[in-house]
């Protein structure tokens, strides 16, 4: 998705945008520019990659003040005309916007009615051409009487020749102000930053930010208001690949930690194993869960782990078709969950539930991030930042959280319950021993890179793995992958079985065992091969599967986590041995901020 960087300062601002560019480059983008005031503005664009425009740039830039973005396309193909940095009639107003302005096209044909010429076929190209309209000697003010005129989501940073300031603006985009020392930055998310500050401001929905190297002054409706400061906790190290080929086998790798991290906050080593950190009183009496993508099979078996564990009925939805639905959510308290908390699905959901007056109970990855200022309560993920597009160890962190807001709730039996919390201090170390299998899971995975279509099967809490491991591969691959709960395979699935067509078996030591051994059973005799997931000592899995990956012991409740982990490894090895490019899959973007 499109990001936004910004920079006013002591130093030349063309080489810290490209910087600051690279670091976003994760989040995905077909085209990108800066636009720098040197005296006049210089822009340079095109639909090429951040280190390709640096290689068309003259060698110095001249101006201490620029702007600089990574586009995704939705309004316009990625061409050089329809890359930002947007420009006004008089090429003196640069401006870089992440959103969708609604009512563009009424905009367009009005400004055009009024002499202003249009060169791309973007929406955000009215910006430059509103504030050139109400420009009368004062940016921040212009800026303002545009975007009142303006309908949609929007962050915003406006750059005019001759000035040493940048004026910035939000609503429902994100955008944060990063501090140093007579400099300061702007940017969408916070990896762009990291190398030079670790001190931010988040803007507010409605804020106009006025942003010069000696400090930030905030409005809101004309009148200034005060943004609190935050330090970052990620490091520069975090967002960087510490020597793995790629982000996402170090976030694959970096998954025994984030689990430390993330439980360190509920389970105290020096504490009786049930004593939990909880959320407070937390109706038990309906549950819904919502989220998109991986978030929403983290929300899946959360869902299967709560009506294990409370036996009440728990619904998990898709954020992105839960506004769609006629009928009101009917409960008093939600968990919505979204790694980069910014997912337009996801926000949209969360104002639909507040609207109902429900609370809305946040699982995020990202401080300050749109969805945990929305929320009632937020829980973060301490899985530090993720720039591998595919998610992993966000996922996992996911679930952790889930396992927190569960466990002390879980009408169950002390000594159950302590066996779960002794259970959970000892996951890291078992998914280590998962990591550590990795060489076997690449052999297998060598194989899996030949084939045209793979299914995924699983049972009860592993159906929902089933998919993600079907996600997994698809994105990162491109390999056609379904996930499928292993009974619903024959019928309709089975029609498409056979040598060619390889099935990933997860079998848990849970009430599904039998059923499990029974779907193989059924699948070796439509001839497809059978990879089966299976916990060690399990002899009978060996003999109906054609290989196994073998993973250690654990409660069933925990199951999907290692099962995830293994299927992640599969992925990335599949994906590797096909040589595709693990961590910028084609057409996907990290945090999918537009509808
Ligand atoms: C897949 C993946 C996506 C995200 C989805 C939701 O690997 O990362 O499916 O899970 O776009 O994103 P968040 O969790 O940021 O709301």
């Amino acid at each position: 998705m499109c990001g936004i960087v910004g920079y006013v300062g002591r130093r030349q601002a063309g080489p810290v945008l490209l910087n600051c560019l690279g670091k976003l480059e994760y989040r995905g983008y077909d085209s990108c520019g800066i636009a720098v005031s040197s005296g006049d503005l210089v822009v340079y664009k095109d639909a090429i990659r951040v280190k390709a425009l640096a290689e068309t740039l003259p060698r110095s830039i001249e101006g201490k003040a620029g702007i600089g973005h990574t586009r995704w396309a939705t309004h316009g193909e990625p061409s050089q005309v329809n890359a930002h940095p947007h420009c006004d009639c008089t090429g003196r107003i640069a401006v870089v916007h992440n959103g969708v302005i609604s009512n563009f096209q009424k905009l367009r044909e009005q400004l055009s009615g009024e002499g202003h010429h249009f060169v791309s076929e973007t929406d955000t190209e009215v910006i430059p051409h509103l504030i050139e309209k109400y420009y009368a000697g004062d940016l921040a003010k212009a800026v303002e009487l545009a975007l009142g005129e303006v309908e949609g989501s929007y962050a915003i940073a406006v750059l005019m020749s001759g000035e040493s300031r940048l004026v910035v603006a939000r609503k429902d985009s994100p955008l944060i102000i990063g501090i140093g020392d007579r400099e300061n930055f702007i940017a969408s998310d916070v990896p762009a930053i990291l190398d030079y500050t670790s001190q931010v401001l988040y803007l507010e929905d409605g804020d106009i930010g006025v942003v010069t190297p000696g400090g930030v002054e905030v409005s809101q409706h004309g009148k200034v208001v005060r943004r609190e400061r935050h330090t970052i906790s990620w490091t520069v190290e975090d967002a960087q690949k510490g020597g793995y080929e790629h982000f996402m086998l170090k976030e694959i790798h970096e998954q025994p930690k984030v689990i430390r991290d993330t439980i360190g906050g509920y389970v105290s080593a020096a504490e009786p194993p049930a004593h939990l950190a909880t959320m407070g009183d937390i109706s038990l009496e309906e549950i819904l869960i919502l989220a998109c993508g991986t978030s929403y099979h983290a929300a899946l078996i959360g869902k299967y782990l709560m009506e294990e564990l409370f036996k009440v009925a728990v619904r998990a939805e898709l954020a992105s078709e839960f506004s769609y639905s006629g009928r009101a959510s009917s409960v008093s308290r939600a968990i919505v969950i979204t790694q980069s908390g910014e997912t337009a699905d996801a926000l949209k959901a969360i104002r639909k539930l507040k609207g109902e007056g429900c609370q809305v109970i946040v699982i995020t990855n990202v401080v300050g991030s749109t969805a945990s200022r929305l929320a009632d309560q937020t829980v973060y993920t301490r899985a530090g930042p993720e720039i591998s597009v595919a998610a992993t160890k966000s996922f996992i962190a996911q679930l952790m959280a889930l396992y927190w807001l569960a466990l002390p709730y879980a009408k169950i039996d002390i000594r159950r319950l302590d066996g779960l919390v002794m259970e959970l201090r000892q996951l890291p170390g078992k998914v280590q021993r998962v990591l550590d299998s990795e060489a076997t899971i690449s052999e297998y995975a060598r194989q899996l890179a030949r084939c045209e279509d793979v299914f995924f099967i699983g049972r009860g809490i592993n159906f929902p793995v089933a998919l993600e491991g079907a996600l997994k591969l698809k994105e990162i691959s491109y390999i056609h992958a379904e996930g499928y709960a292993a009974g619903e395979l024959k019928h309709g699935p089975f029609a498409l079985l056979g040598r060619e067509t390889p099935v990933v078996a997860i079998v848990a030591q849970d009430n599904t065992y039998e059923a499990m051994l029974t779907s193989i059973k059924e699948v070796k005799a439509r001839h497809s091969p059978v990879l089966a997931l299976a916990e060690e000592g399990d002899e009978v899995v060996g003999e109906v599967a054609d290989s196994v990956i073998t993973l250690p012991r654990v409660d069933a409740l925990f199951s999907p986590v290692l099962n995830a982990v293994a299927l992640q490894l599969l992925a990335y090895y599949t994906a590797r041995e096909r040589g595709c490019p693990i961590d910028f899959p084609r057409n996907l973007a990290k945090s999918v901020t537009v509808e």
